[in-house]
């Protein structure tokens, strides 16, 4: 019989969310996305070390340089494993500076460049700020392809579909946990689950509408938040995630679809600064949970440069 992955698989290309190589080499998933958490537990892993020595040798001691090298060089071992293309975060401390996200952008492509990578496999996660989503139309406009994290909001979601970016993020699980403390539950039924019904309004606004933008569900904390929402374009996952998947037998019913999505009722939203911070700062969850993800992202980057300049010591420059 078929396992639910395999199942899965028919509906939506399957992404693996790791910075653990092994992991994407035995997944073997379409595409693969990193965050700065992700590289973090792995640069903290032995098995990765050599990476996170390299990256200090060619960075020649530069931290923020090193940084930069040590996120490609995880993409580029990454997409030996994949036939599509990785996602590589800019920095959460650029989330509000769109001309510095621009230009962090342009110099992780380069890199990418420099070692072979054609820029098509490359996808730039910027924060769904209004500074990130202004950035990434942008880099759009120069052939440089970006995956909007951090979305929680339909506000956000507008936005990055009238930018014409090529791929959003929707988080699942953050949005269940928010309101699971919320109502101060251990656990919300698939059926009400807001991260699944957020995903599954913004998926039917931009079938509706026409978008090109592709929706990746993203951030999951049970298989059944998945298979609600198979169907979606893409869907990344969790080794763990995937592993349960894998050992789940059954036939899984599509549940997104474009010809649902079409008879949705989805009005059209006229979107441009006012109304999207206003429309964002209505939502509390989205507000709290942009706000703490870049925060998160950034402990975890800063926590990252520190471990690089503790090593820093013990790699002679090159
Ligand atoms: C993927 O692109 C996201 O960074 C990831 O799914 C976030 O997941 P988390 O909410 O489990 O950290």
């Amino acid at each position: 019989m078929k396992s639910h992955l395999d199942s899965l698989r028919e509906h939506s290309l399957v992404v693996a969310d790791t910075g653990d190589i092994d992991a994407v080499a035995r997944w073997k998933p379409q595409d693969a996305t990193t965050n700065p958490s992700l590289l973090l537990t792995s640069a903290e892993d032995p098995r990765y070390q050599p990476f996170v020595d390299r990256a200090m040798r060619e960075a020649r001691g530069d931290v923020p340089a090193a940084m930069d090298a040590l996120f490609v060089l995880f993409g580029i071992e990454i997409l030996k494993h994949v036939a599509g293309r990785v996602s590589t975060e800019v920095d959460a401390r650029l989330s509000f500076d769109e001309a510095k996200s621009v230009e962090k952008a342009r110099s992780i492509i380069r890199l990418y460049e420099k070692n072979g990578t054609n820029r098509e496999r490359v996808l730039i996660k910027l924060a769904s700020t209004w500074e990130g989503i202004r950035a990434a139309e942008k880099l759009e406009r120069e052939g440089i392809h970006c995956n909007m994290t951090l979305l929680f909001s339909f506000a956000q979601a507008v936005a990055c579909a009238d930018a014409g970016v090529t791929l959003i993020s929707p988080f699942v699980g953050r949005i269940y946990d928010w309101h699971k403390q919320a109502r101060k539950v251990d656990d919300i039924p698939l059926e009400e689950d807001p991260g699944v019904a957020s995903v599954t309004r913004i998926y039917n606004y931009y079938k509706k509408h026409g978008y090109k933008t592709q929706v990746m569900g993203a951030s999951f904390r049970k298989t059944g938040q998945i298979t609600a929402l198979a169907g979606c374009d893409l869907l990344t996952i969790a080794p763990d995630l995937l592993d349960k998947l894998s050992k789940a037998q059954g036939e899984l019913p599509r549940k997104l679809s474009v010809e649902a999505a079409k008879r949705a009722d989805a009005p059209k939203i006229s979107m441009d600064e006012k109304t999207f911070r206003w429309m964002h700062n209505e939502d509390a969850m989205a507000t709290d949970k942009l706000a703490d993800g870049i925060r998160r992202f950034d402990a975890d980057a800063r926590k990252l440069e520190r471990l690089i300049t503790s090593l820093s010591a013990a790699v002679p420059a090159k």
